[in-house]
């Protein structure tokens, strides 16, 4: 058997497989949830829904893998919001070294700034929802400790730290008395209720950026009751972290991609699906076929030594090449200094782009048919997944891709369905999640 078709093979699921890991995967959420050891945490977000009748100004602060960003929503009542504002900045890399005064400073500097532009006067208070894209182990709506860092962060001093009052604290010290975060949410729950706003079927949400993660509603009765203190409401939406599962076979180019993360052992499941990380796997196996002299043999083989030297979306121009001299592929070659290539090569090039997009889309059907299984499992209802990131917006045909695996192992119920790309939802489901606590 040729080389690639061995590496492809690493990288396949069957549907019997397909099937297997969505039962291991549900074992796994319901262990969670009971509060017993598992890589899924299933973390309380203290929070299922948002006030449609609420009015009045709110603010939404967002730190994703690489951007900080404040949004400024109206609320208008019926369902209605107004995006007034919103101000990006991408997070400086000290940001993600330092210590916390370095990032938490930061942040209150972003929010300054963008009051500033925004106009807002000192005398108007204002309450924001503070979507933190990271594992907090949540006791309240408004206090949360951070589990650890993901996503390449590892800034010092806020691991165990509730993130609310670092927050406060760093707006106080840059004189923003009159601004205050009352609610702490994670990404995932950001998107689900921002899109359940609109479409009362959504039943999940799932970011695939340069992280991943889904969350759920659940009934509150199922969740271990030191979980739910003081939360009385009938439902509420857990934060799976599904990017720690850990159960998937993995092969010696996850291994190899894991050791040299900042994280080694953790989020097994992120690295094999998020856009921090699908460019280096596929780097890694053309490195090994390029040392191998089975691609490129033209080349150096060094060409491929450096990390992280290829992104997601270059992964995702190769595959989507569908020129018949597959110029696309020489054209992002070429952008990392190799001229000189046979076609023959850059079909290999292609073909390993779609096994390693494939896997990962077989692992997010995995992950939402499992979260179905728990929620609906003769899938007698209809399901509205809200999804945000860059992967699922604009990797080639991921969203069809996922399709193609939740029929795999869903069968005719897939039809029940329905992915929509929720886009910049996190932000404003924070702030219609703060809007509901006030
Ligand atoms: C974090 C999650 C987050 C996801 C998507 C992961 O690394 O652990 O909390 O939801 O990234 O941003």
């Amino acid at each position: 058997m040729a080389k690639i078709d061995k590496i492809k093979e690493q990288f396949y699921f069957s549907n019997k497989q397909l099937k297997d890991m969505t039962k291991i995967f549900l074992m796994d959420m319901k262990k969670g949830l009971a509060g017993k050891k598992s890589p899924l945490k299933m973390i309380s977000s203290y929070t299922d829904i948002c006030d449609k009748n609420k009015l009045g100004t709110f603010m939404a602060f967002d730190l994703g893998g690489s951007n900080f960003r404040v949004m400024i929503i109206k609320l208008l009542g019926k369902g209605k919001t107004k995006e007034i504002f919103s101000y990006k900045k991408s997070i400086p890399q000290q940001c993600m070294e330092q210590d916390k005064d370095v990032l938490f400073g930061f942040m209150a500097d972003t929010v300054k700034k963008a009051v500033k532009k925004a106009g807002i006067k000192k005398n108007m208070n204002i309450k924001a929802g503070f979507t933190f894209s990271f594992p907090v182990e949540q006791k309240a709506i408004d206090r949360g400790y951070l589990i650890k860092w993901t996503k390449g962060f590892t800034t010092k001093e806020v691991k165990g730290h509730n993130i609310i009052d670092l927050m406060n604290t760093a707006l106080k010290q840059k004189g923003l008395d009159n601004i205050s975060v009352n609610a702490l949410v994670n990404d995932t729950v950001g998107t689900q209720v921002a899109e359940s706003y609109k479409d009362k079927n959504t039943s999940i949400g799932i970011i695939l950026g340069t992280g991943s993660n889904a969350c759920y509603t659940e009934s509150t009765k199922n969740i271990n009751e030191k979980n739910r203190q003081g939360y009385d409401r009938e439902h509420m939406i857990i934060n799976m972290e599904w990017g720690n599962f850990d159960k998937a076979r993995r092969n010696i180019y996850d291994e190899r991609l894991d050791r040299l993360t900042p994280n080694p052992g953790h989020q097994y499941l992120e690295k094999m699906v998020s856009g921090m990380y699908l460019g280096e796997i596929y780097r890694l196996v053309l490195l090994d076929l390029v040392t191998l002299g089975d691609i490129l043999s033209e080349n150096d083989p060094k060409i491929f030594q450096k990390k992280y030297s290829l992104s997601s979306s270059q992964v995702s121009d190769i595959e989507k090449d569908i020129s018949r001299s597959l110029t696309g592929v020489s054209n992002v070659l070429k952008t990392l200094g190799i001229t000189q290539t046979k076609i023959l090569d850059r079909k290999k090039m292609k073909e390993i782009a779609g096994f390693i997009s494939d896997r990962a889309a077989n692992m997010v059907a995995i992950g939402i048919s499992a979260v179905i299984g728990k929620i609906d499992p003769k899938v007698k209802k209809k399901h509205t997944i809200a999804i945000d990131g860059s992967v699922y917006e604009k990797y080639h045909k991921f969203p069809d891709k996922i399709r193609k695996g939740l029929k795999n192992i869903l069968k005719e119920k897939a039809k029940k369905i329905k992915l929509v790309l929720s886009k910049d939802g996190s932000g404003k489901g924070a702030a219609l999640i703060s809007a509901a606590v006030v």
